[in-house]
C-alpha cells in the first residue's frame, strides 16, 4: 500500500536517470506522506434508548483510525461542518518543531470555526505503537476521538511475536444528554458535573445497561491457537478504567507508543489519555464457552462517578465442519474493587521500558532544572448575587497546579503570542517552580483552599533536562490524577505515597529502565517524579487528563525556546492557521 503513494512520473524518471533510484529509496526509508480528511459532522446515535446528534469525524463513532508508519509525514485536513468551534489533538505525537499542529485550543492554535478548515501537518519520529486523536476544546472529545496506529518502519519487525491480527479496543463514555450541556452547567453552578450514563467499548456499552440490546454489544470473534494484538485506548472523559477478559491472560508489550518489557496480567488499569498494546493468546482449542470482556472504573475521589460496567464478548469461531455450539456459557472476569489502589500500585510498578540495544532507555541521568508541583482540587469564589453548588459554603470547584488555576487566553493562542512577540497581556513567564505557600500536602488540608487564576508558563532553554515531582494534595479529598504532557514522552523515575521527600526518595529512583509515557497517574495522596529532555521547542500544555479537572484549571504550560541549529527551531506558522 505504501507504493501507491509513489508518483508515477517519478518512477518514469527512474528509468531515465539512474540516480533517482537512490533518491527514491532513501526517501522511502525515511517515510512517505499520508493524506487524511476529517470532516467534523453531526451523526445521530442511539444508545440506551436515547438518540441524539453527536459530533463525529466522517460520520463514524468512534472515529476512523489514523494509520501511519514511524517516519511518515501525516497531513490531516480537518473541515468543520458543525456550529461548534473544533480542534483535534494528536495525543502523544511528539510534534518535533511542529507545535502548530498539536491541537489544544488557545494553546497551539485558535479553534477551527464553523465552515473553516485547517490542515494538521506533522511527522512521526521515534514512536511506534498506539496513540489516540481527540478533540481538544471544551468536552468535545466525548465523541470526537479515534485510534492512531503507528506501525514500525517498513520491514522492521515488532520486538515480540508477530500477531495474527491487530484489533483496536477503544473505551469511551456515553452521555444520554449533550456533554456540552453537562460541562457548561457544572461550570456555571460550580458543582461537580453530572456523570456519564455508560462506558463503551468501541462505542458500544454492552449487556449490563437498561435498554442496551444485543446489537449494542461488541463481539470479538477469534480463532483458537492464535496471538492477537489488542491496541487498547482509554478515550473516556473522566475515569480511569480496569479491563479484564474472563479466563485469559494479557501480555503488555507497549505503553503510549513506546515498547515495554513484556509482562503478564489478568487485568489492566488504563487512565484517560493512556494507550497500551497487549498480546492476547487464545486457547489452543475452541472452548465450549464465551468470555466476557469487562470495563469498569477505578475511583479514589470523594464525588459521584459513573459506577457502571461496560462489556463485550470474546467468541471463538469453531471449525466450519462442526456446528457452532448453541447457548455456550458466558464466563465472567473478576475485576478489582472500585478503589483497589493496592492493585493499581502493583500494576503500575510492572511497567519498565524495553531498554534493549535497539530501543535504549534515554532517561536523563543528570538534571538541569528541578520542579515541584502540587496537583489537586481547590475552590474559587462564587460570583456576587449568585448561589453556587461547590464543595463548601457558596464556592465553586476549581483545580490547580501550585495553587494556580490555569486561565486560557481567548484572542490569541499562547504559541502565536510567543512567536509574534505579543505575549504582553496574554501570558506571564513566572510560573512558580515550587509551591508559594508550602503545607502538609497529604495531611490535614489548610483552611484556605482558594486558588488563584492566572496564565503563567515556565520558560526552558532548549535541551534543558528537567525533573518534575508531581505531588497530589488532599484538598477536597485525595484523588489520583493522570497527568499528560504535550510534545514529549517523559520517564517516570519514581513514585510514592505521602509527601515527597527530597532527601530520601531520589535514592530509589529508577534511572535504568523507567517507563516512558505521555500520561502517568499521580497516585491519590502520593507523588510521581518524571524526567524529560526539553529538546522540542514550542508551547506545551501539561494537564490532568480527567476532562473535568482540565476544565477546572489543573493545567500549566511550558515554553521551550529554540535551539541553535535550524532543525531545533519552531517552524513558522502554517498559512491556514485558524484565526480567533
Ligand atoms: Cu489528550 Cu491535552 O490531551
Amino acid at each position: 500500500m505504501d507504493f501507491l503513494h509513489l508518483p508515477s512520473f517519478a518512477s518514469m524518471r527512474v528509468l531515465v536517470f539512474g540516480f533517482w533510484v537512490v533518491t527514491l529509496f532513501s526517501e522511502f526509508a525515511v517515510g512517505i506522506t499520508r493524506h487524511y480528511t476529517f470532516n467534523i459532522e453531526y451523526l445521530n446515535v442511539t444508545r440506551l434508548c436515547h438518540t441524539r446528534p453527536i459530533l463525529s469525524v466522517n460520520g463514524k463513532f468512534p472515529g476512523p483510525p489514523l494509520v501511519a508508519r514511524e517516519g511518515d509525514r501525516v497531513l490531516v485536513k480537518v473541515v468543520n461542518h458543525v456550529s461548534n468551534n473544533v480542534t483535534i489533538h494528536w495525543h502523544g505525537i511528539r510534534q518535533i518543531t511542529s507545535g502548530w499542529a498539536d491541537g489544544p485550543a488557545y494553546v497551539t492554535q485558535c479553534p477551527i470555526q464553523s465552515n473553516q478548515s485547517y490542515t494538521y501537518n506533522f511527522t512521526i519520529t521515534g514512536q511506534r505503537g498506539t496513540l489516540l486523536w481527540h478533540a481538544h476544546i471544551s468536552w468535545l472529545r466525548a465523541t470526537i476521538y479515534g485510534p492512531i496506529i503507528i506501525l514500525p518502519k517498513h520491514k522492521v519487525p515488532y520486538p515480540f511475536e508477530k500477531p495474527h491480527k491487530e484489533i483496536p479496543i477503544i473505551f469511551g463514555e456515553w452521555f444520554n444528554v449533550d456533554p456540552e450541556a453537562v460541562i457548561s452547567q457544572a461550570l456555571q453552578t460550580g458543582g461537580g458535573p453530572n456523570v456519564s450514563d455508560a462506558y463503551t467499548i468501541n462505542g458500544l456499552p454492552g449487556p449490563f445497561y437498561n435498554c442496551s440490546s444485543n446489537k449494542d454489544t461488541l463481539k470479538l470473534k477469534v480463532k483458537a491457537g492464535k496471538t492477537y494484538l489488542l491496541r487498547i485506548i482509554n478515550a473516556a472523559l473522566n475515569e480511569e478504567l480496569f479491563f479484564s477478559i474472563a479466563n485469559h491472560t494479557l501480555v503488555v508489550v507497549e505503553a503510549d507508543a513506546s515498547y515495554t518489557k513484556p509482562f503478564e496480567t489478568h487485568t489492566i488499569l488504563i487512565a484517560p489519555g493512556q494507550t497500551t498494546n497487549v498480546l492476547l493468546k487464545t486457547k489452543p482449542k475452541s472452548p465450549n464457552a464465551t468470555f466476557l470482556m469487562a470495563v469498569r472504573p477505578y475511583f479514589t475521589g470523594s464525588g459521584t462517578f459513573d459506577n457502571s460496567t461496560a462489556a463485550a464478548i470474546l467468541e471463538y469461531t469453531h471449525p466450519s465442519h462442526k456446528p457452532t455450539p448453541q447457548n455456550l456459557p458466558l464466563l465472567q472476569p473478576t475485576l478489582p474493587p472500585i478503589n483497589a489502589t493496592d492493585f493499581v500500585t502493583k500494576f503500575t510498578a510492572k511497567f519498565k521500558s524495553l531498554g534493549n540495544d535497539k530501543f535504549p532507555s534515554k532517561v536523563p541521568k543528570m538534571v538541569d532544572k528541578k520542579f515541584f508541583f502540587t496537583v489537586g482540587l481547590g475552590t474559587s469564589p462564587c460570583p456576587k448575587n449568585t448561589t453556587c453548588q461547590g464543595p463548601t459554603n457558596n464556592t465553586k470547584f476549581a483545580a490547580s497546579v501550585n495553587n494556580i488555576s490555569f486561565a486560557l487566553p481567548h484572542s490569541l493562542s499562547l504559541i502565536q503570542a510567543y512567536y509574534s512577540k505579543r505575549s504582553n497581556g496574554v501570558f506571564k513567564t513566572d510560573f512558580p517552580s515550587v509551591p508559594i505557600n508550602p503545607f502538609n500536602y497529604t495531611g490535614t488540608p489548610p483552611n484556605n483552599t482558594m486558588v488563584t487564576n492566572d496564565t503563567k508558563l515556565v520558560v526552558l532553554n532548549f535541551n534543558t533536562s528537567v525533573q518534575v515531582v508531581l505531588q497530589g494534595t488532599s484538598i477536597l479529598g485525595a484523588e489520583s490524577h493522570p497527568l499528560h504532557l504535550h510534545g514529549y514522552d517523559f520517564f517516570v523515575v519514581g513514585q510514592g505515597f505521602g509527601n515527597y521527600d527530597e532527601n530520601k526518595d531520589p535514592e530509589k529512583f529508577n534511572l535504568v529502565d523507567p517507563v516512558q509515557r505521555n500520561t502517568a497517574g499521580v497516585p491519590a495522596a502520593g507523588w510521581i517524579a518524571i524526567r524529560f529532555q526539553a529538546d522540542n521547542p514550542g508551547v506545551w500544555f501539561m494537564h490532568c487528563h480527567l476532562d473535568i479537572h482540565t476544565s477546572w484549571g489543573l493545567i500549566m504550560a511550558w515554553l521551550v525556546l529554540d535551539g541553535p541549529e535550524p532543525n531545533q527551531k519552531l517552524q513558522p506558522p502554517p498559512s491556514d492557521l485558524p484565526k480567533c
